[in-house]
């Protein structure tokens, strides 16, 4: 049964199915067609009152044929673009993709390899050692007998109980020397009651574990956390990180010690720089001093970061008191050698032009990812 307007609203509406993509455009031909209001083959079905009497029944046989027809069309298609849809909690294959968060190294670690690939060029071996240290090794091997009023400015936490089996050597990366000494006797660890188990105070403690069980030549760094009952402001923090350096060989002098640090600030800073050594006094090396680098800056002007003096120190260092070679066993008549101790969160301010030291323990990715190689 077929009426000439009706087959016209027929070809429209196929027209209109045929640019059907989603179920809103679905929605839309359904409300054109067949909506209450204003869809059109409704409204031509109100008009049925118009048509020759002849032809009423004609028109509304078509009209309810095309009704029919139209809601099985619509039907049909919802289910293919149902079907079409990713499941609910299911994988959308079209989203981008979640970058992962790569992680990249803090900016103390960069400082420790820059400073471990610069003396590992220069052919000194890496080692570490315990950051619970005992009496001796942090102390009184190092010419800081009970007394010692240098004790004073490295205060730390002692343990209640003290570790009997902090062990005594190091553990060297490369070593292939023998045990030559028994340096160790007068560990009061050993042989007194008085609680000597310590937070290490500073990584020195290593260039006594080192010599106790190997002997000369010594050409080593010991990079390692440190401890001290210092306050947390903007230039302290109660835990920081190291660099000791020992060479012991004999006719080890004086400039030996200037060239190395020389040469180590060159690279560190990667060309020229100027440095300076301020005689200082540390009772583990006789001369003593501290080494400060040309500000990073203001390259000497004056500037908040070198609190206007130009300079900023970097470490101390010195030449091995003979007092330290007798304590572990070396002949101090026949060697001499030099030391010296980085402290690595003042090589990174440096570096990295940074005015607060709790920056780089506080966690804070917004701080971090700026210094990221
Ligand atoms: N241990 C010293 C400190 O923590 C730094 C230091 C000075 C280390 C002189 C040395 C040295 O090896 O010779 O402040």
């Amino acid at each position: 049964m077929s009426h000439p307007e009706i087959d016209r609203i027929r070809a429209r509406f196929l027209e209109a199915m045929a640019a059907v993509k989603t179920t809103a455009d679905l929605k839309a031909v359904r409300d054109n067609f067949v909506g209450r209001t204003k869809g059109e083959l409704n409204n031509a079905l109100k008009q049925i009152s118009f048509q020759p009497p002849a032809m009423r029944p004609a028109f509304g046989a078509a009209a309810n044929a095309l009704k029919h027809e139209i809601d099985q069309t619509l039907e049909l298609r919802e289910l293919e673009l149902v079907a079409e849809m990713p499941a609910a909690g299911g994988l959308d294959i079209t989203l981008p993709g979640r970058l992962p968060v790569v992680g990249r190294r803090h900016p103390l670690t960069q400082v420790r390899e820059r400073v471990e690939d610069i003396f590992a060029a220069m052919g000194y071996q890496i080692i570490e050692g315990p950051e619970i240290e005992d009496d001796w090794h942090n102390f009184e091997a190092l010419n800081m007998p009970p007394e010692h009023p240098a004790r004073d400015m490295q205060d730390t936490l002692y343990l209640q109980e003290p570790l009997g089996s902090t062990g005594s050597t190091g553990s060297a990366s490369s070593t292939g020397a023998a045990a030559a000494t028994p340096g160790n006797l007068r560990n009061p660890s050993n042989s007194s009651n008085r609680p000597g188990t310590l937070l290490r105070t500073h990584t020195s403690g290593m260039q006594i574990r080192y010599m106790e069980s190997n002997p000369p030549p010594v050409r080593l760094i010991a990079p390692g956390r440190v401890y001290r009952r210092d306050n947390f402001d903007a230039t302290h923090t109660p835990m920081f990180t190291q660099v000791e350096g020992l060479v012991v060989d004999e006719g080890i002098s004086l400039a030996d010690l200037k060239g190395t640090l020389n040469a180590f600030a060159e690279r560190f800073f990667d060309g020229k720089v100027k440095t300076r050594f301020r005689p200082s006094f540390f009772p583990y090396t006789e001369p003593s001093a501290e080494m400060d680098v040309e500000c990073q800056g203001c390259h000497g002007k004056g500037c908040g970061l070198c609190k206007q003096t130009g300079w900023m120190e970097i470490l101390g260092c010195g030449m091995v008191h003979p007092a330290v070679f007798e304590n572990v066993g070396y002949d101090a008549g026949k060697y001499t050698g030099f030391a010296f101790g980085i402290g690595m969160e003042r090589l990174a301010l440096r570096l990295f032009g940074v005015d607060d030291i709790r920056m780089f323990f506080e966690n804070d990715l917004r701080f971090l990812e700026q210094l990221a190689p």
